[in-house]
């Protein structure tokens, strides 16, 4: 720790903050959003009457367990505005999240609060390694999603030049990287894959590209998936998460230097860990579902929100005071029970990396035969793979599916190029068990 000078410096006041002040800033802020939820917005004020808890209840970050959960549902049924603790004259933008099933969900922000966004996700390009003067590719897509204009926004305010590409139109992505020479790109993985394939389609080596970081998320990835974009594009990957209803991309984020999972920016959003079936809070280092409270949002605040996503919270590295959470491991939502046995499609990519002869695109397609469910794995063939090379693929990703998870399934090695690409967030289930 002899050069902490340097190792911190460009750091924000929030991340040169020492714990205890750290902790005493987070109940402070915690007990004025309390208070201004239960004065301002009825779902809160009910919520918390039902519950028998007060704003002034809580005299330490511990009491925030006595308050009560808010979910994705709450927010559609107060759907568009009813969660909002500002006038409606106060809101600058708006934003949705995509909404596969029912009503989407609607997301506001004061100034004040895109200003906070912008801060936030400067702090976490900084993190991944950017600097002020780099240019930054921007392949999130543009809209109501919050991928694109949250890092469009947080770039610019680290003093960055942006290419707001937005999603689609890979060839031309392509072009632009070679032409405009970004340092810096933010995008899916798996997009990341589709503009790798286009980069080698084109015959252009990826690994010359002025590209040096890739600040990757909006999806689960894993491991396996890090190296294998990074030895294709000669990068760094680096994970960033977020989501809309508690900001968008810039909750937390990955420091290039340690990679090894994302630094919470809790000066803004405290986290918890809870059991996903009895809401119990756990401890850290404990795997659970990610729920998150909001400190300082104006026109959105959110209470104890539940992700569906699932990690565990560790002790900060990189940014000491920060926890950490760990690669999430998927949604709930996502979670594949397969004749009793729990699976996420981040443990099929593990394998389906790890496998010689395959190319890192897969699907996962489930069906029901009689009263039994199915999985099959569609995995793609690289275009060199000879067929012996095929039937080996296809044993050895049964037999770590076998192996690894404890479940028997179909394995279909598919030609090359035959699997629809992403254009942003994959959708890597095909549930046809309801056909
Ligand atoms: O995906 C925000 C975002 C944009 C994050 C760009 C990072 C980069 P939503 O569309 O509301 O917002 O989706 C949020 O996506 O609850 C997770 O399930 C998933 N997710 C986001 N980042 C990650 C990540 C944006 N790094 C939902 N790893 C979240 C795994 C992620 N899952």
């Amino acid at each position: 720790m002899t050069s902490r000078a340097s190792n911190t410096q460009g750091w924000d006041a929030g991340e040169l903050m020492g714990l205890p002040e750290l902790r005493a800033l987070q109940l402070e802020r915690l007990r004025e959003t309390l208070a201004r939820v239960y004065e301002r917005v009825p779902f809160y004020r009910d919520a918390f009457d039902k519950a028998g808890v007060r704003p002034q209840d809580c005299a330490s970050l511990a009491d925030l367990a006595r308050f009560p959960f808010t979910t994705k549902t709450d927010l559609r049924d107060n759907y568009p505005f009813g969660m909002f603790a500002v006038d409606r004259s106060d809101v600058r933008r708006l934003h949705a999240s995509s909404g596969t099933t029912g009503l989407p969900t609607v997301v506001g922000y004061t100034q004040d609060d895109l200003d906070t966004w912008a801060d936030l996700v400067a702090r976490a390009i900084r993190a991944a390694g950017g600097r002020p003067g780099d240019t930054v590719h921007v392949a999130y897509g543009y809209g109501l999603f919050t991928g694109g204009l949250g890092a469009h926004y947080g770039a610019e305010r680290l003093g960055c030049t942006v290419i707001p590409a937005s999603g689609g139109m890979t060839s031309r992505q392509v072009r632009l990287i070679q032409d405009l020479k970004p340092e810096i790109i933010m995008v899916t993985p798996s997009y990341m894959l589709t503009l790798l394939d286009e980069f080698e389609r084109q015959g252009v080596d990826p690994r010359a590209s002025s590209l040096r970081v890739g600040i990757f998320g909006a999806e689960p990835w894993t491991e396996e998936m890090r190296r294998e974009i990074e030895e294709r594009a000669g990068i760094d990957a680096v994970d960033i998460y977020g989501l809309s209803e508690v900001m968008g991309p810039g909750v937390s984020q990955e420091c290039v230097e340690t990679k090894d999972g994302l630094h919470i920016w809790e000066d803004h959003f405290l986290p918890e860990i809870v059991d996903p079936i009895t809401g119990e809070v756990l401890p850290d280092g404990e795997q659970g579902e990610l729920v998150f409270t909001s400190l300082t949002k104006q026109a959105m605040p959110v209470i104890r929100y539940r992700t569906r996503d699932l990690t565990r919270l560790l002790p900060g590295t990189a940014r000491p005071a920060f926890r950490r959470m760990e690669k999430i491991t998927g949604r709930s939502d996502d979670m594949v029970i397969l004749r009793g046995v729990n699976l996420f499609p981040t443990q099929v990519e593990e394998i389906v990396l790890r496998t010689p002869a395959v190319a890192p695109h897969f699907q996962l397609k489930l069906t029901r035969e009689g009263r039994m469910d199915a999985l099959t794995i569609r995995a793609e063939a690289r275009p060199d793979a000879t067929p012996d090379e095929r039937e080996a693929a296809a044993r050895a990703i049964a037999a770590g599916m076998k192996d690894g998870v404890g479940v028997t399934v179909c394995v279909e090695i598919v030609d090359p190029e035959t699997l629809e690409r992403s254009v942003g967030k994959i959708k890597r289930i095909m549930d046809l068990r309801g056909a």
